[in-house]
C-alpha cells in the first residue's frame, strides 16, 4: 500500500521529487537569501575558509606585486586574480570548480579593470577633468562587458582615494583632490560597472579602493603611514566611499595604509563598525595584495597567524593572494579564538555577491573570438569622446590656439609626438600600444592633406642625450608653429611610482627652451598621469594643452582641440602646484591664521599654484550673470535655490561646467576656505543663455561632521560662490 502511495505521487506530481532532489542554493527561484543559507549548512570548514581566500592565475604582469603562485589551485577557491583574456580558459577552470568540487560553487574571477580592459579610455584623473559622470558610466559599461567577455566577474575598481599630492604616482588612478569629485565619480564608475543589476548578462562587480586614505600616504611615499583625524576622516576621506556603499557597491578593498597607528587591513572601526554597521554595507572586503601579511612589517602581528586573527576580527572577509587565511583560519576556529558564527558571516557575504552575479544559474562566459569582444567601433568612439572632453586647456596668449587657417607648416617635436605606449597610462595591462593612435596620427589626420606636418623627436623621455637638439631646431625653423609634446611614461605614475619632483625631466625642459631660438609661436602638449611642475615653462610657450593619458584614441581629439574642429571644455580635477615645494596645495585648504598677502608662505615663491583646481580654458567666452537665492534666509530644514545665469557670447559653440562651491565664514570648527558640492556641465551656443540651478539641502551641503561622522547643521551666514559672483545668505535655527 505505501509503496502504491509513493509511486502514485511520484507519477501525478513527478517535480515534487525533481524539487526535493535540487538543493535549495542550486534553484534559481529561490531568494538569494536563502540560498545562501542553504549552501552554507552544507560547506564544511575547510570549504568555508577556502572561499575566504584569492589567489591569482596566469603570468603576473604587474611587477609591483612579488610572491610565489600558490602551487595547485583548489577547486573550492572562492575567487582567482584572472591575469589572462581567454574566456575559453577561463570556463576551464569554472567547470573544474563546478564539476570536480563537492558543492559546486563557482569562482568569482577578477582583475583591475580601471579605465578599460582593452579599449583603453583615460586615466581615471582625467576623466574627472571632464566632469561628465555619464561618459564616464557609459565607458565603465563598456569595459564591464569587455570584462565579461575576458572571462572577468569583479573588477577592482573605482578608485577613490581623495589625493594632494602629486608626488605619489596613484594620484593618476583617483577623481582628484576633491571629496564631492571622487564620490560623484565613484557613484558614476559602480553604475557603469554594476548596471541595473549584478545580474544582468554585461555587469560586473565593483570595487570601492583602497579604504581609506590612502591617498595621504606620507611624503606622497607609496605604502607608508598616514597621519589622518578623525576629523579629516570623516570630512574628506570616507565621505566618497560612502557615497558608494549607498550606490550600492557589491565590494570595498582595504588599503595597505597604516592609518594613525591601526592599519586599515586590521582596522575594526572602519571594516565593521563604519562600513557595515553604520553604512549597512552587504558585501564583503577585500585586502590589497599580501595586505595581511604586511601587518607584520607594520608592526601590529608577530606573525602570519596573528596578522589573520587581526585581519578578520576587524571584518576582512577575502585574503588576497598571501594564503594567510587560507593557512591560519581552520586552527584559530580549533583554538576558539574564531568562532564559527563569524566565519559564516564572512562567507554568507562573498556567496552573496556570487549570486547577485548570477554565477551560480551562469558560471560560464560566452566564447567570442578576440575581434568580437574589443575595440568595437562605437567603443573607441566613447573613448574618444571622454579622451575630448578630459583634456584641458591651461593657457592661451594672444589666442594663438586654434591654429590659424593661414598656418602652413607645423613643427611636430618631442618624445611623446608619435609614442603610444604610454598614452595608455598605468594600469592598463590588457592595452596594447598597437591599439593606441598617436599624437602624430590624429594629427595627419586632421591637418594631412592642408598642412605640412614636419615631424622631429628632439630627445627622449628622460636622459642627457641631446643629440636631436639642432635638428629639431631646424624643424621649428622651418615651420609657422612649433607644438612641443612631452609628458611621463606611463609607469612614472600608478602603484610603487612616488617620484621626489613633479617636474619633467630636465632633458624634455633642455629641449624646449632650446627651441626658443626659432623665435615661432609655441604650443606646449602633454601627457601625464598627474600634475606637473611647469613653472620653468610656462612664461616660454602661448599655449598649453593637458592631454593627460587618454588611452587608444586621444590623438583625434588633441588634433581636433588644436584645429578648433573641438573647444576644449577640460577643466582641473587638480591643483597645478608652481613647483614641488608648494605640495601639499589644494583648493579647500583652510583659511591662514595670518591671511595677509604671502604671510606665512614661502619666502622664495609666489603663493598661489600655477593652475588651480577647476581651471580650463574655452574658444568661446562664458559670461557668468544674475546670479542669485530663492532667499537671503532659511530655515535649516529649509531648501534653498541658487541660480546663475550664463551666456555663450563668444564666437563658437562650447560646453561650460558650473562649478558650485559652498563655505562657512564662522563655525564650531574651522572649515575649508570653499567646498565643491555641486556641478553642472551644458552645451551653449553661439549668444545662448542658460540658467544653471543648485538646489542647496542644508543638511547635505552645509553641516559640518565631528570626529563620530555626525553631521551638524550651524545657524549663522554661508556663502555660496559661483563663478566670480560671491552671494552670501543665513541660516537660522
Ligand atoms: C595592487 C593595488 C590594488 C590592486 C591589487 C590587485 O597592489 O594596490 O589597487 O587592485 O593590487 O592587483
Amino acid at each position: 500500500m505505501r509503496r502504491l502511495v509513493i509511486l502514485s505521487v511520484w507519477v501525478l506530481f513527478p517535480w515534487l521529487f525533481v524539487c526535493s532532489q535540487t538543493p535549495v542554493y542550486k534553484d534559481a527561484g529561490q531568494p538569494v537569501e536563502k540560498r545562501v543559507n542553504d549552501l552554507l549548512s552544507r560547506m564544511n570548514l575547510r570549504e568555508k575558509v577556502l572561499q575566504l581566500n584569492q589567489y591569482t592565475f596566469g603570468e603576473n604582469d604587474n611587477p609591483n606585486n612579488i610572491g610565489k603562485e600558490v602551487e595547485n589551485l583548489p577547486a573550492e577557491i572562492g575567487s582567482l586574480i584572472y591575469l589572462s583574456i581567454d574566456p575559453q580558459l577561463r570556463n576551464e577552470i569554472q567547470r573544474k570548480a563546478m564539476e570536480e568540487s563537492r558543492l559546486g560553487i563557482p569562482i568569482l574571477f577578477a582583475t583591475d579593470v580601471i579605465h578599460g580592459l582593452r579599449t583603453v579610455y583615460p586615466i581615471s584623473l582625467a576623466q574627472a577633468c571632464s566632469f561628465n559622470p555619464d561618459l564616464v558610466t557609459r565607458a565603465c559599461r563598456m569595459a564591464a562587458k569587455e570584462s565579461v567577455l575576458s572571462g572577468i566577474n569583479w573588477t577592482f575598481s573605482p578608485m577613490i582615494d581623495v589625493a594632494r599630492d602629486p608626488r605619489w604616482g596613484r594620484i593618476s588612478e583617483c577623481y582628484g583632490e576633491d571629496p564631492y569629485l571622487n564620490a560623484v565619480f565613484g557613484v558614476a564608475s559602480v553604475k557603469g560597472y554594476q548596471g541595473e543589476k549584478l545580474s544582468d548578462p554585461y555587469s560586473i562587480a565593483a570595487c570601492l579602493k583602497h579604504y581609506v586614505g590612502y591617498g595621504v600616504s606620507e611624503g606622497g611615499r607609496d605604502y607608508r603611514y598616514t597621519d589622518i583625524s578623525p576629523q579629516a576622516l570623516w570630512e574628506t576621506y570616507l565621505p566618497p566611499y560612502e557615497a558608494g556603499v549607498k550606490a550600492g557597491v557589491a565590494t570595498v578593498m582595504s588599503s595597505f595604509n597604516d592609518i594613525s597607528g591601526i592599519p586599515a587591513t586590521s582596522n575594526h572601526y572602519l571594516l565593521t563598525e563604519v562600513l557595515k554597521d553604520k553604512w549597512g554595507h552587504d558585501g564583503f572586503v577585500v585586502s590589497d595584495w599580501n595586505a595581511i601579511e604586511q601587518l607584520i612589517y607594520q608592526g601590529v602581528a608577530k606573525d602570519r597567524k596573528e596578522a589573520a586573527y587581526k585581519a578578520f576580527q576587524a571584518g576582512l572577509e577575502m585574503d588576497m593572494r598571501d594564503n594567510v587565511y587560507g593557512e591560519y583560519l581552520e586552527e584559530l576556529v580549533s583554538e576558539e579564538k574564531i568562532q564559527m558564527a563569524q566565519i559564516d558571516e564572512a562567507v554568507s557575504r562573498i556567496l552573496r555577491v556570487k549570486f547577485r552575479l548570477g554565477l551560480f544559474d551562469k558560471p560560464y562566459v560566452e566564447e567570442l573570438p578576440e575581434k568580437e569582444r574589443y575595440l568595437q567601433k562605437e567603443d573607441i568612439t566613447l573613448a574618444s569622446d571622454l579622451a575630448e572632453e578630459s583634456m584641458v586647456l591651461l593657457k592661451n596668449e594672444n589666442s594663438v590656439l586654434p591654429l590659424s587657417s593661414s598656418i602652413k607648416r607645423i613643427a611636430l617635436i618631442g618624445p611623446m609626438v608619435k609614442d603610444s605606449s604610454n598614452l595608455l597610462g598605468a594600469w592598463a595591462f590588457r592595452g596594447r600600444a598597437e591599439d593606441v593612435e598617436t599624437i602624430y596620427e590624429g594629427m595627419q589626420k586632421e591637418f594631412g592633406d592642408k598642412v605640412q606636418l614636419d615631424y622631429a623627436q628632439g630627445c627622449a623621455l628622460d636622459g642627457e642625450d641631446e643629440s636631436g637638439f639642432f635638428t629639431a631646431l631646424e624643424t621649428a625653423k622651418a615651420s609657422d608653429v612649433v607644438v612641443v609634446c612631452l609628458g611621463e611614461a606611463k609607469q612614472w605614475s600608478g602603484e610603487n611610482a612616488s617620484r621626489s619632483t613633479i617636474a619633467l625631466p630636465s632633458i624634455q625642459e633642455k629641449l624646449l627652451l632650446y627651441l626658443k631660438q626659432a623665435n615661432k609661436p609655441i604650443v606646449l602638449v602633454l601627457s601625464n598621469g598627474r600634475p606637473l611642475e611647469l613653472m620653468r615653462l610656462e612664461s616660454q610657450v602661448e599655449a598649453i594643452i593637458e592631454m593627460w593619458q587618454p588611452g587608444v584614441a586621444g590623438g583625434t581629439p588633441l588634433a581636433g582641440i588644436l584645429s578648433g574642429r573641438v573647444n576644449p571644455s577640460g577643466k582641473l580635477s587638480v591643483t597645478f602646484p608652481l613647483s614641488t615645494g608648494q605640495i601639499p596645495i589644494y583648493y579647500n585648504m583652510r583659511q591662514s591664521a595670518r591671511p595677509f598677502g604671502a604671510m606665512g608662505d614661502y619666502q622664495d615663491i609666489p603663493t598661489e599654484p600655477l593652475y588651480p583646481f577647476g581651471h580650463g580654458l574655452s574658444y568661446t567666452t562664458f559670461v557668468y550673470s544674475d546670479a542669485k537665492l530663492s532667499s537671503s534666509k532659511i530655515k535649516k530644514d529649509q531648501k534653498l535655490i541658487a541660480e546663475v545665469t550664463v551666456t555663450n557670447a563668444g564666437k563658437v559653440e562650447g560646453k561650460e561646467t558650473v562649478l558650485w562651491f559652498v563655505s562657512d565664514p564662522v563655525c564650531s570648527i574651522s572649515r575649508p576656505m570653499k567646498e565643491l558640492k555641486y556641478f553642472e556641465k551644458q552645451s551653449l551656443k553661439v549668444g545662448e543663455s542658460k540658467v544653471y540651478r543648485f538646489e542647496i539641502d542644508p543638511m547635505r551641503d552645509l553641516s559640518y561632521t565631528d570626529a563620530t561622522g555626525k553631521r551638524f547643521v550651524e545657524a549663522g551666514e554661508f556663502v555660496v560662490w559661483v563663478g566670480n559672483q560671491k552671494l552670501t545668505f543665513e541660516v537660522v535655527d
